[in-house]
């Protein structure tokens, strides 16, 4: 039988708006509804990853891009980051972090990560990010392959990456961009992969699960 189409599989920027605006809406919906998983699965893989290389989690200076209302960041402060700086393209997401999750991030920009500004790029590379984390955020019209490149490329050699995508996007027949790219990224040596974790993201509208790819690795050199 064929799958009833998910909307919530496609959320745009209208749907964040909403979501973050109402306090508890996003995660009403997104984490008591469908199950979603994913900010404690990577930051768990992260912190497992970090431990088999004897790095404590006090050293990470992290960048959260899609960072959202702030729930990986609030589990990046949990494991004592030493900074945490978000980033989202929508206000929304900001007020709400500042909102529901005070204190946690050190800074949040309001950004479009595909045509940072110099002095954007200035700011943010004075941080000396050894960490860049990206959950839920890749793909369906989301954060695209240009946006995460930037990002990836703030981040100084050896930095942890940790990100997850959908299953299908790392596939041959994807049209986002990502399969291409973290291909190239693996097999060009780009990325070290120390984890690579496939597991139940959240549910669909239709209560059918979803699978997403959790990646943790350390960064070899910037993205060409
Ligand atoms: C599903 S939410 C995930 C939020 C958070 N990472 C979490 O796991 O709860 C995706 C976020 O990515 C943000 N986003 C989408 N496109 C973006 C872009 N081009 N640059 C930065 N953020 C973007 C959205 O505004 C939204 O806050």
């Amino acid at each position: 039988m064929a799958r009833v189409e998910d909307k919530w599989q496609r959320i745009r920027f209208h749907d964040y708006r909403t979501l973050f605006s109402v306090p508890k809406l996003y995660e009403r919906v997104i984490y008591d509804i469908l199950k979603c998983r994913s900010p404690q699965v990577i930051t768990d893989l992260l912190n497992k990853s970090l431990k088999q290389e004897n790095v404590e989690p006090q050293t990470l200076r992290a960048l959260d891009l899609g960072a959202g209302n702030g729930i990986v960041g609030e589990l990046l402060a949990k494991q004592g980051a030493e900074l945490i700086v978000g980033v989202d393209i929508i206000e929304e997401a900001a007020v709400a972090a500042e909102r529901d999750r005070p204190g946690v991030y050190d800074e949040y920009e309001v950004l479009d990560m595909t045509c940072l500004t110099d002095g954007n790029e200035r700011m943010l590379r004075a941080h000396e990010f050894n960490c860049l984390t990206c959950v839920a955020a890749l793909g369906f019209g989301d954060i695209p392959t240009g946006a995460f490149t930037a990002a990836y490329n703030l981040i100084v050699p050896d930095g942890w990456i940790a990100f997850n995508i959908k299953e299908e996007f790392l596939s041959g027949n994807d049209d986002s961009g990502f399969a291409g790219l973290v291909r190239s990224m693996i097999g060009d040596s780009v990325l070290d992969v120390r984890c690579k974790h496939r597991y139940q993201h959240r549910l669909g509208t239709d209560r059918e699960p979803i699978h997403y790819v959790a990646i943790v690795g350390q960064k070899q050199r910037d993205i060409s």
